[in-house]
């Protein structure tokens, strides 16, 4: 795939699609790791001479233009970071942030209309939005077929670091995967069934695998028949295809979830009535954390536990430790995973952390996606 270094930019106007959706408390960005990220490509433009028009959306608008989705404060934060004034909306200059795409009903539709204004601002299209080339919008696919277009270096640094998890892996190959829900997450785990040496489970999906075994999980958060029936599905398929699926041993266990509501270690099949499992225990947590240090390359998405509570916390940080201490190819998928990893100070201590929750698990399950086939459909002139 071409990237902006084979763009003749100097001199032209490009317009950039990143992902500056970022989590707000009111007006105040409350992580910035994604306009961060959008910086290299937007420096790059800016150092050979084009003009940027950077566009991105916010939340979940629906179409309607909802003020408090602004991406004002976004504009004024990389106008920071850039070193440089970022123009918003209709005001000019040299490096501009349009107004939030989805306040405009048709972005989520791919309207072509749309595709043809955007594509109107400028003379080349450059993708970065990593986070959200799984969605097929008129900012993401339909500019991609109107102007000459590359991908961004912050997409290029993601589709190469998930092209050595895909792509003939080193080994072992360990996959530790969490959060809510094995329905969520099949498509994925079945492709690392296929790929890993080992998947290690944790987080609250944990615990329908458990009772897909026939463990009781006492008041443990878990799915229903049907999710425990994909969850054996899924052990069977491993089995078959010499993946090992690694379940809990022992886990943290709280009656309530409130504060000061007493918590104990026990055993995976000896959960008591009434009972929740929030974490994975520590000698699960240590033997996942061996894994991880023999293998030569590691993913992981979803935290162990309820990593936000100190007393759900340890299984994740474990595991956080371990991916920052590994000698071995170190990839985390965006989401949760990435929050936690940022939780405990360790974000610059893997090799690559996804900025992308959505994508990368719809990456790593159908191996491709609406906006990469977009731009290699894309002509480069
Ligand atoms: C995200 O944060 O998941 C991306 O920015 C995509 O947003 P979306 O899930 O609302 O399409
Ligand atoms: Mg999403």
């Amino acid at each position: 795939m071409k990237t902006v270094r084979d763009l003749p930019v100097e001199g032209r106007r490009v317009l950039v699609r990143a992902d500056l959706n970022v989590p707000l408390d009111g007006a105040r960005i409350t992580d910035d790791t994604r306009i961060r990220a959008s910086l290299p490509t937007i420096r790059y433009l800016r150092d050979h001479g084009a003009e940027v028009i950077v566009c991105s959306h916010l939340g979940r608008p629906k179409g309607e233009v909802r003020p408090e989705l602004s991406l004002r404060p976004v504009a004024d934060r990389l106008a920071e970071l850039l070193g440089e004034p970022v123009a918003f909306d209709g005001e000019a200059g040299p490096v501009r942030l349009l107004e939030n795409l989805r306040f405009d009903p048709r972005e989520e539709k791919n309207d072509p209309a749309l595709a043809a204004e955007l594509a109107s601002l400028a003379d080349v299209f450059v993708s970065d939005a990593f986070g959200t080339v799984h969605r097929a919008h008129a900012s993401t696919v339909g500019v991609a077929h109107i102007l000459p277009s590359a991908a961004g270096l912050l997409l290029a640094a993601e589709l190469e670091a998930f092209a050595r998890i895909l792509e003939n892996p080193e080994h072992p190959f360990v996959v530790v995967i969490g959060g809510a829900k094995v329905a969520d997450k099949i498509g994925v785990i079945d492709r690392f069934t296929g790929l890993a040496d080992a998947v290690l489970v944790g987080g609250a999906m944990a615990f329908t695998f458990l009772a897909a075994r026939g463990v009781a999980v006492g008041a443990s958060k878990h799915e229903d028949a049907d999710g425990q029936e994909v969850a054996r599905r899924a052990m069977a398929d491993a089995g078959e295809r010499g993946c090992e699926l690694v379940l809990p041993s022992d886990v943290v266990i709280a009656e309530r979830v409130e504060a000061g509501a007493p918590t104990q270690v026990v055993a995976a099949d000896a959960i008591p009535d009434g009972w929740m499992g929030l974490d994975i225990g520590p000698e699960t947590a240590a033997a996942y954390a061996r894994r991880l240090e023999a293998a030569r390359t590691i993913f992981w998405n979803g935290p162990m536990g309820v990593f936000e509570d100190p007393r759900f916390a340890a299984g994740t940080r474990t595991v956080a430790e371990a991916m920052a201490e590994a000698r071995g190819f170190t990839v985390v998928g965006g989401g949760d995973s990435a929050a936690a990893l940022a939780a405990f100070g360790l974000q610059n201590d893997v090799d690559h952390v996804s900025t992308g929750g959505g994508a990368s698990l719809e990456l790593l399950e159908l191996g491709d996606l609406p906006g990469l086939e977009a731009l290699r459909g894309a002509s480069n002139a």
